[in-house]
């Protein structure tokens, strides 16, 4: 019997199983690990029987495992990115890494295309949902964890989609034209934050062209950033039929480009072979490129035995609690007048139910796109609130007798993954709910002492409309199979409210920096489908500080069923420099209500002078409490100095100049409740 070879050896160094692997492959196979299957087999790689090498398997993601590329297969439909961006809380973001990666594993696949890590430049963008954050901080916090506890399981993150893949309309011709240091200070931050950071193993291309050139040939976003100045070292994916429009072979080769999904074109082994033999690109280039697709083999687990790798596991009650307690964690409650909020069971004689999104279920094959996860089960509001009631309390549904009193009136309004909204490959038209809706809420509104409007959309919405007509607003985002009981929970107070905005929402779409011009060329791009980022790094609520626009809700923003005071802020050192390179900030926190509850203690950090125009605040700490009533606990916040760094654009790096900065401590981020000074240097 002869000796497995050292790539097939699970006890040999990951390393050299990778270049033993290597160099037994010939020039045809080393193709041939390039691309994909083709035909009908969209999501996975070719085996090569020759060598033991099986098929390497994708799966959507980033709301859990989607059905479409999962042999069909009914897996847990997870809050949606936004939602979970919403939470502000690192270790659950780690804990749903795990049972993702669990639900990845249970359907024999080996990488899970999230998470999306876009920043969000147009409230529009038909994607929003499937992104955290219009911050890059926020974004790559969170996204660190998640990757890390995907990866924990032996699966591959997907990072997506690298970069500036900021809106749906034209987003396979358009180019986002943007300047090097707003492309590397908003756009690439997360991204680098999360390689260097959590490791992930994989990271696909955008649709888009970046400065004209298309992303999986662009040289300066693959190889020069992500590859070299990064050390990144797994695979770079196209995202699907991406490479259609490029120029060619060796342009994706040289740019870094490692695998081409889901059919071959520009790596078709034909066209591989001939810009080889023309030296179009070199040995030392395939080689890497192929390397980086068989670690990512190794790192999964291709040729380990089964009994060696983690367990799946899909639909069992652990996921079913954590998307409950996920949902929950990202409602972010925006109004809430006299305290109409939490509903009391007890009291309450009659609720009347309204809205499109009262029984709708979200989770169905492609809906919304490729995200789609289809589960078992889906929770509607109805359900969820039917549920909890048990009959306590009479359930009126879209009851327009006036005379009939109901104590509280609630309205499910928002999108729908569909032509409403929120969906690949489309952005949305408006800022606003469509006038069935607004009309809708207006009636209730007058027809009822008590109107709550829970908000079920993966997007921000304009409000001003009829938002001083009702008492309470609840976003309640997509929050998955258990979206029902997760509301049910919040509106009667079995769990108290802890989310805050990771989006800015804007009163009017013109407030919003992509669209202040109301041009084209800014939105959704001019005749030759360029769209310039004329706003520069000023995006998100760094554009409304900035401009002194007053946001509908502020970035961070959430209320609570109770109420905290912040006291003292102590920091531990007052001068960051090289060596000591961070900073630790004590602030105190009090629950002075009766209920306990959660709150996320901000940190904003300004430049108090810079050779460059800095944004007037920018997330540079978060940490998340929880306080019984009238708890006091002092919240470590840690602030790393390169987190107060700007990109330089004459040094095409990062720069941090010596000087005095502010560190503002807020509930959100316009509502600042005291500030320390330091210095760096
Ligand atoms: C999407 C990606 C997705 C891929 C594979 C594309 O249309 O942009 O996010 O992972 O399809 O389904």
């Amino acid at each position: 019997m002869t000796a497995n070879p050292p790539y097939l050896d699970e006890k040999t160094e990951i390393e050299n199983r990778v270049s033993d692997l290597l160099s037994r492959l010939t020039l045809k196979e080393k193709f041939m690990l390039l691309t994909s299957h083709g035909r009908l087999r969209l999501y996975t790689t070719k085996p090569i029987k020759r060598l033991r090498i099986p098929s390497l398997k994708m799966t959507d993601g980033p709301l859990g495992v989607a059905m479409h590329s999962s042999g069909f297969k009914k897996n847990s439909r997870f809050p949606a990115t936004v939602s979970l961006a919403a939470t502000w809380n690192r270790s659950l973001m780690h804990d749903i890494g795990i049972a993702m990666a669990k639900e990845v594993r249970a359907v024999g696949r080996h990488i899970l295309l999230a998470p999306g890590i876009n920043i969000c430049r147009t409230p529009l963008n038909g994607r929003t949902f499937e992104y955290f954050s219009e911050d890059p901080y926020l974004t790559k916090e969170l996204a660190i964890v998640l990757v890390k506890g995907i990866q924990s399981q032996r699966v591959a993150a997907c990072l997506k989609h690298y970069a500036a893949n900021n809106q749906e309309t034209d987003r396979r011709i358009c180019s986002s034209e943007v300047d090097e240091r707003t492309l590397n200070e908003i756009y690439l931050r997360a991204f680098k934050g999360v390689v260097e950071n959590a490791d992930p193993w994989a990271v696909m291309t955008c649709y888009n062209m970046v400065n004209s050139v298309y992303g999986c040939e662009n040289k300066y976003l693959l190889q020069d950033t992500l590859l070299d100045k990064w050390n990144y070292d797994g695979v770079v994916v196209t995202d699907w039929f991406a490479s259609r429009g490029v120029a060619t072979t060796e342009g994706c080769m040289n740019a870094g480009l490692t695998l081409e999904m889901p059919w071959p074109s520009k790596y078709k082994q034909k066209a591989l072979r001939k810009a080889y033999d023309e030296h179009k690109f070199s040995e030392d280039t395939l080689n890497d490129r192929v390397e980086r697709n068989l670690r990512v083999m190794m790192l999964t687990g291709l040729f380990d035995s089964p009994e060696n790798l983690p367990t799946g596991q899909r639909n069992t009650l652990e996921h079913q609690k954590l998307v409950s307690r996920a949902a929950e964690e990202g409602m972010v409650l925006l109004k809430n007048k006299d305290n109409l909020l939490p509903l009391d069971i007890n009291s309450l004689k009659r609720i009347s139910l309204h809205g499109p999104n009262l029984r709708k279920r979200f989770g169905r094959l492609l809906s919304g796109g490729s995200s789609a996860v289809s589960p078992p089960y889906e929770v509607t509001p109805l359900e969820g609130i039917s549920e909890k009631v048990d009959g306590r309390i009479e359930l009126a549904i879209n009851d327009r007798l006036k005379q009939v009193f109901s104590d509280v009136a609630i309205v499910f309004a928002g999108l729908n993954h569909g032509k409403g909204g929120d969906t690949e490959s489309k952005d949305r038209s408006s800022l606003d709910l469509d006038k069935k809706q607004v009309e809708e809420i207006k009636r209730v509104a007058n027809e009822h002492q008590n109107t709550v409007v829970c908000v079920i959309a993966g997007s921000p919405i304009a409000m001003d409309e009829w938002i001083d007509e009702v008492e309470a607003v609840l976003i309640c985002w997509y929050g998955g199979m258990e979206a029902g009981h997760a509301i049910a929970n919040i509106l009667f107070g079995d769990v108290n409210p802890s989310g805050k905005l990771p989006l800015t929402f804007p009163r009017r779409l013109e407030d919003s920096p992509a669209h202040s011009t109301g041009e084209r060329r800014n939105y959704p791009g001019d005749e030759e489908k360029r769209v310039y980022y004329d706003e520069g790094v000023f995006v998100g609520y760094r554009w409304f500080d900035q401009k002194k626009i007053e946001p509908l809700f502020p970035f961070g923003f959430g209320l609570s069923y109770t109420q905290f005071e912040f006291s003292s802020i102590n920091v531990n050192r007052q001068r960051i420099s090289k060596e000591k390179d961070a900073i630790l900030l004590g602030v105190d926190v009090t629950n002075v209500g009766e209920r306990a509850g959660s709150e996320v203690i901000q940190i904003y950090s300004r430049d108090m002078k810079a050779s460059v125009k800095r944004p007037p605040r920018e997330l540079a700490g978060f940490e998340k409490i929880h306080l019984g009533p009238e708890e006091t606990k002092t919240a470590a916040i840690t602030v790393k100095a390169q987190d107060l760094a700007f990109f330089d654009p004459k040094k095409h790096d990062w720069s941090i100049e010596p000087g005095d900065f502010k560190l503002f401590v807020g509930r959100s981020s316009r509502d600042l409740l005291g500030d320390v000074d330091i210095s760096y240097g």
